[in-house]
């Protein structure tokens, strides 16, 4: 459904990716882990076209497009929110920059709030709440963008261990409820076994995948069974050979 090809981007010179390819089956969860700096955010950028890439293509269902700004959500890594705007409002940007919101929006937004343990605080600014509030309400604006893809670059990492759990199952409801196609980069290898579909370890760089994992079976799943217990050292050992 979406096929990146041949991604290229360079910072002064030196290639952050270099013929980077990669593609996202439809309705699929994809979970990318890799080394701190490898280009996992600039390849959400380039994506997103939130800067220009010096080379590669972009198909999304055949047809070549620029960049998935249409359609994808995308929760970036940081400056999440608008400081002059509440939470609420925030939440509501997508929308907001299409119509003016209407009443069964509010609700929507609302019962999200609650479903994101932050009702109660809709009115308050981003700089008034804690990051793992302020992440979780671009996470509820990610959602309200209604889009067919989300992009989340590290979306859990700022939140305690009960509240990742819980979304956790929130991001799993939101793939099966809306049929999403989620990309998403944690540096958690739980959150990858608990989540993905296909696991993709990458190494720097340039940007490169070294392995693809499959899963397969019924969500959700428990990373500590047997199985995924062995996955996950094999993937450590994997990212340390690539970290070191
Ligand atoms: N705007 C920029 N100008 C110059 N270099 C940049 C810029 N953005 C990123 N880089 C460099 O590109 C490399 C990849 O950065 P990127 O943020 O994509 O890594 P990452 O995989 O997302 O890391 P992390 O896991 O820590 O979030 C790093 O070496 C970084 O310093
Ligand atoms: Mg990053």
């Amino acid at each position: 459904m979406l096929e990146i090809h041949n991604f290229t981007k360079r910072f002064n010179g030196r290639p952050v990716l270099f013929d980077f390819s990669l593609s996202l089956p439809r309705q699929s969860f994809t979970v990318l882990v890799g080394p701190s700096g490898c280009g996992k955010s600039t390849l959400f950028d380039l994506l997103m076209g939130v800067m220009p890439r010096d080379g590669g293509t972009l198909a999304f269902e055949g047809e070549e497009i620029p960049d998935l700004r249409t359609r994808a959500g995308y929760m970036a890594q940081k400056d999440l929110l608008l400081p002059w705007r509440s939470l609420l409002e925030n939440a509501l940007l997508p929308v907001a920059v299409k119509r003016t919101p209407s009443a069964a929006d509010l609700a929507e937004a609302r019962d999200l709030f609650r479903t994101l343990e932050l009702s109660g605080f809709e009115k308050h600014y981003p700089w008034q709440v804690s990051g793992g509030m302020a992440q979780r309400c671009a996470l509820a604006r990610t959602i309200l963008f209604h889009a067919p893809a989300a992009l989340l670059d590290e979306p859990l990492s700022a939140v305690d261990a009960i509240t990742r759990q819980s979304l956790r199952n929130l991001l799993l409801l939101l793939q099966s409820r809306f049929e999403k196609t989620i990309l998403m980069t944690t540096h958690d290898v739980d959150d990858a076994l608990f989540l993905a579909d296909r696991i993709v370890i990458l190494s720097r760089s340039p940007l490169s995948v070294k392995e693809e994992i499959h899963l397969t079976g019924t969500k959700p799943r428990n990373p500590a069974a047997h199985d995924l217990f062995l996955l996950k050292t094999r993937i450590l050992n994997s990212l340390q050979e690539t970290t070191s």
